[in-house]
């Protein structure tokens, strides 16, 4: 069984294909913002939303959209074409969880693409994708915690670096008490 889930989803075209090639599937998730432009600024909405969880996060979004740009079109006509549970339209793209922007911070550093690049194909802003990559680096690869549906092998990983990050400290600490013990023994 296919399980599908998109972003950027309209109206369905890829849905639509596997209905005509009879493929069976089930629709995990879509996502369409339905080419409305928010108001608020990113960066306040992120702040607003963290330590949310995924379905708070989902509800906070599509009732900041609806206040400030009203009904979401697309999504009225996607649901006219298929059936999917309520809490499994995600409005926005950009606020999906952190595996989705580590997944984007990966293309930039492990690929041959550019930032742009991956903004472009990606349909991210420039500066968006640029402060994700940023924050990745500066946090060790521990971003966005916090923000979101963290799978368990992710949450894994991140605790591991963290760990890591803990015993190079205490390994350092120590390399400099043995310094000065071995100083003061000369
Ligand atoms: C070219 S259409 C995709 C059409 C789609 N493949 C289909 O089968 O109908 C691009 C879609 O991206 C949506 N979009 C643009 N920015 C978005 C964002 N930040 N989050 C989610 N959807 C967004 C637009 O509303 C538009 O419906």
């Amino acid at each position: 069984m296919i399980r599908l889930g998109t972003v950027f989803s309209g109206i369905g075209a890829i849905e639509h294909a596997l209905d005509r090639l009879d493929l069976p599937h089930d629709i995990v998730f879509a996502c369409d913002n339905g080419e409305r432009k928010l108001k608020s600024k990113i960066e306040k909405v992120e702040s607003a939303i963290e330590g949310m969880n995924d379905s708070e996060k989902n509800d906070y979004i599509t009732q900041l959209y609806e206040k400030e740009c009203g009904m979401n079109y697309v999504e009225q006509t996607y649901r006219a074409n298929y059936i999917i549970k309520n809490d499994l339209f995600y409005q926005d793209v950009r606020f999906l969880d952190q595996e989705y922007k580590i997944q984007a911070v990966e293309l930039c550093l492990e690929g041959d693409k550019s930032i742009a690049q991956v903004a472009k194909e990606l349909g991210l802003a420039y500066n968006t994708l640029h402060r994700w990559v940023k924050e990745y680096k500066e946090s060790n690869g521990t971003s966005f915690v916090g923000s979101g549906n963290i799978k368990p092998q992710n949450q894994e990983i991140i605790e591991l670096r963290r760990r890591n990050q803990e015993l190079e400290e205490e390994l350092a600490i120590l390399k400099k008490a043995l310094g000065i013990f071995t100083r003061n023994q000369k």
